[in-house]
């Protein structure tokens, strides 16, 4: 038996693994804009990871007899500085996706929703994976300044991503 209050915060959460969706492909475009294939590779493809992510929130609640309701999708942040502006809010971002996370896991251990604690389980561990992947790239960004050369050899190591 799921509760009512666990299946409104796992609707929630597949609104904010959209979003995450939403603003990483928004982050591919920017990329794109500026002609960083590589960063726009490696954006689509973790926009597509949070899409995964949703999915499974979703197969979640129909595999235990609940329903799946969306909800409205904000306008992601459109406008950045530069590329270690980019990767610094989404860093930030995931930490936030961490918090929700830990909510979610906190809920679950409060209400006995053992197989929702099994479930959440994989977020839990995916989320440390996110973090360090993104700060790696912050904290290389912030050795490479204004070097273009630096910049080129990231965006063509991104573009591997798969
Ligand atoms: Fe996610
Ligand atoms: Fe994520």
């Amino acid at each position: 038996m799921i509760s009512k209050k666990m299946v409104k915060e796992i609707n929630d959460q597949i609104q904010r693994e959209l979003y995450s969706e939403y603003l990483y492909l928004q982050m591919a475009a920017f990329f794109k804009g500026e002609n960083l294939d590589g960063f726009s590779k490696w954006m689509i493809f973790q926009a597509k990871e949070e899409h995964t992510h949703a999915m499974k929130f979703y197969e979640h609640l129909y595999e235990r007899g609940e329903q799946v309701t969306f909800q409205a999708i904000s306008a992601p942040k459109a406008d950045y500085k530069n590329p270690l502006d980019v990767f610094k809010f989404a860093y930030n971002h995931e930490l936030t996706v961490t918090k929700n996370i830990s909510n979610l896991m906190s809920l679950a251990k409060k209400e006995s929703d053992y197989a929702t604690e099994s479930f959440i389980k994989w977020f839990v561990d995916e989320q440390v994976e996110e973090e360090a992947s993104f700060d790696k790239i912050v904290r290389i960004l912030e050795k490479i300044k204004e070097s273009s050369n630096a910049l080129y050899m990231l965006d063509n190591q991104l573009s591997k991503r798969a």
